[in-house]
């Protein structure tokens, strides 16, 4: 199964879009063909009805199911009565071929920190339950600090209580955006892997835009992480869920800034 994970797409009609950028990702994406797109959060910059709008019709030109969650900016403005309108429920399990995917609202009302609480906690574990597929995390806020995004900030202020339940239960793959780099590391026996910014013009460095490929096979999950301005994939981890051994090259020069 092969999914495009796509993060911080920051529709506007101010700076933060780059239209341009969206437009060439998404023909990127579209040729790579995925059997789900997951989006985690920050389709908008304001939360604003306009903005909604303008990301709903945008990504009808994004091919193939998609499986959305809020992020930050998607609840500023009572964005967040919004979303549910225009992109269906904000937390929820939904099941899949190969995949039983566990999408969590991470984000507070016209707030950047990040949370899930209890409720979303219980909600992660009915997931892991069902045994019926491999299980997938997807939210928008980090779950450890990220490397090259700046001084730390956001973090879900229940990271340790989450990160318990995920490494406990083995969880092998955990889907998160928010910072605008790509990243990727295994901790225990999951994988926690963050998508870079899709379109925003508030790029870090020389990451610029970006967004992961995600190919799972029965034994193995590879990362691949494509670069839409320069149109270059780089694999960046290949995890073996068999044995558990991880090629991280991330810390390989061509990955880095
Ligand atoms: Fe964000």
């Amino acid at each position: 199964m092969r999914i495009a994970h796509i993060s911080d797409i920051h529709v506007n009609y101010g700076t933060d879009f780059n239209k341009k950028m969206f437009e060439k990702g998404v023909e990127i994406v579209n040729k790579t063909k995925p059997d789900l797109i997951f989006i985690s959060g920050d389709l908008t910059t304001d939360g604003l009805l306009s903005e909604y709008k303008l990301a709903k019709k945008s990504l009808t030109t994004l091919n193939g199911e998609k499986a959305i969650v809020p992020g930050n900016h998607d609840e500023r403005n009572l964005g967040f009565k919004l979303f549910p309108e225009f992109f269906g429920d904000a937390t929820f399990i939904k099941e899949f071929d190969e995949i039983t995917l566990v999408g969590l609202a991470s984000s507070e009302p016209d707030k950047d920190d990040g949370r899930l609480g209890v409720g979303r906690h219980r909600l992660i574990e009915a997931g892991i339950k069902m045994q019926k597929h491999m299980t997938i995390i997807g939210f928008h806020h980090h779950l450890v600090p990220i490397p090259n995004s700046g001084r730390e900030k956001n973090i879900i202020e229940d990271a340790g209580e989450t990160l318990d339940i995920i490494l406990r239960n083995q969880v092998p793959l955990v889907l998160m955006g928010h910072r605008h780099v790509p990243y990727g590391v295994k901790i225990h026996k999951t994988l926690l892997v963050n998508a870079g910014t899709f379109s925003c013009n508030r790029t870090r460095a020389h990451f610029g835009n970006t967004f992961n490929l995600i190919d799972i096979e029965e034994k193995q999950i590879t990362v691949t992480v494509v670069d839409i301005g320069k149109e270059k994939h780089k694999k960046m981890i290949k995890f073996n869920l068999e044995d558990g051994s991880c090629i991280n090259r991330y810390y390989d020069r061509d990955i880095r800034i």
